[in-house]
């Protein structure tokens, strides 16, 4: 498979190089890709160096596959140029999430909606993908009704400017601000941009991202994400009320046979799901699994993934390995 990585040298494309070679993904040439500026820089891979080139020098090398991670304006731009050069196009920004032409996907879940014909197949967005990963198997055997989720989102999301932000403030070094605000010993209820409704973004899409994914809008969702000083991943406090009644011994057996979730949860231990912990691991973690005794049917969980990883890179190049396995592209 001939693959470009747009975007090879974010925070984003960085991780997408190490999960290609980890899973030992069949690439047999690599088209690293990132702005003008990286243009002709050098970047590693499986042992050889790989020179980065432009989006006008890549779309003419008819990759079988373009993993994209360049941000939203570069994908509503490039990707389409790349499909009609007959490069199935896999991205990681929102530009493409809520088109109902363009399938949005967490292979566990919905890898089964993809066909031949999708040259253009979104990537969910982080805090999403961890959230759907636990809710999944659960809302198949109990049925969602309304779901409360809070976030605590690790700088990493942000991009590379964020974490140099953060890593600045703890050095005490004045420099370029990626917040408006010191994340350092802060926390910042404002992640992505404001909209309309009060609501932002990043909110927005937890309220609409699920229901795609899912194939069902009968469930309600609210969310409020926050951004904290962590840089191994995304957690989220969720609350979920089901229209059926459940059994915590049966929900947590439920999350452990679910492929890419695994359950920490033992108070007895201390042992519940952290970022720090998290960081550079591929799996969905779940703990503080326990009733909501303020509401029947209703349960309380604690949700990590490192962002970078099932957050982003692994679960894209998981979409390529589907799509390569089901003979797509
Ligand atoms: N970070 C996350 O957790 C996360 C999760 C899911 C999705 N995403 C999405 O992934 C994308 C990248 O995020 P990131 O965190 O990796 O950002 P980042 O660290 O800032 O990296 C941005 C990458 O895009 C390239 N780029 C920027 N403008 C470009 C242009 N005009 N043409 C070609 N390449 C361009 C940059 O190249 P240069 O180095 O040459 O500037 C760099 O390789 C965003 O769309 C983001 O929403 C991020």
């Amino acid at each position: 498979m001939k693959i470009a990585v747009v975007g090879a040298t974010g925070m984003v494309g960085t991780v997408m190089l190490k999960v290609l070679a980890e899973r030992n993904f069949p690439v047999t040439e690599l088209i690293p890709v990132a702005s003008e500026r990286s243009a002709g820089k050098k970047l590693p891979f499986k042992g050889n160096e790989y020179t980065v080139v432009t989006l006008e020098d890549a779309v003419k090398m008819n990759a079988d596959i373009a993993l994209f991670s360049a941000g939203g304006d570069t994908s509503v731009e490039w990707a389409p140029k790349f499909a009609d050069a007959g490069t199935t196009v896999v991205d990681n920004s929102s530009a493409w999430r809520m088109d109902p032409t363009k399938k949005l996907v967490v292979p566990e879940i919905n890898g089964d909606v993809l066909t031949k014909e999708d040259k253009i197949i979104a990537n969910p967005n982080c805090s999403t993908i961890q959230l759907v990963m636990a809710l999944a198997p659960l809302h198949e055997k109990y049925q969602m009704k309304r779901l409360i989720v809070s976030t605590y989102q690790s700088v990493s999301g942000t991009g590379v400017a964020a974490v140099r932000q953060m890593e600045n403030e703890t050095k005490g070094i004045e420099g370029e601000m990626a917040y408006h605000y010191p994340i350092n010993r802060n926390a910042i209820p404002h992640c992505d941009v404001f909209m309309e409704n009060g609501y932002t973004k990043e909110e927005m899409k937890l309220v609409k991202e699920p229901k795609k994914i899912l194939r069902d809008d009968s469930f309600a969702v609210t969310a409020t994400a926050v951004r904290i000083p962590t840089a191994g991943g995304h957690s989220e406090s969720v609350n979920v009320e089901f229209v059926n009644d459940f059994d915590e011994a049966e929900v947590r057996q439920l999350l452990n046979d679910f492929p890419g979730v695994v359950v920490q949860d033992n108070l007895e231990t201390n042992t519940y799901p952290m970022p720090a912990f998290a960081h550079d691991k591929d799996e969905v973690f779940v703990g503080r699994i326990r009733r909501d005794e303020s509401l029947p049917n209703t349960l309380n969980m604690w949700i990590v993934a490192d962002n970078l990883r099932k957050g982003a890179a692994t679960n894209t190049v998981q979409i390529a390995e589907y799509l390569v396995a089901n003979e797509l592209v």
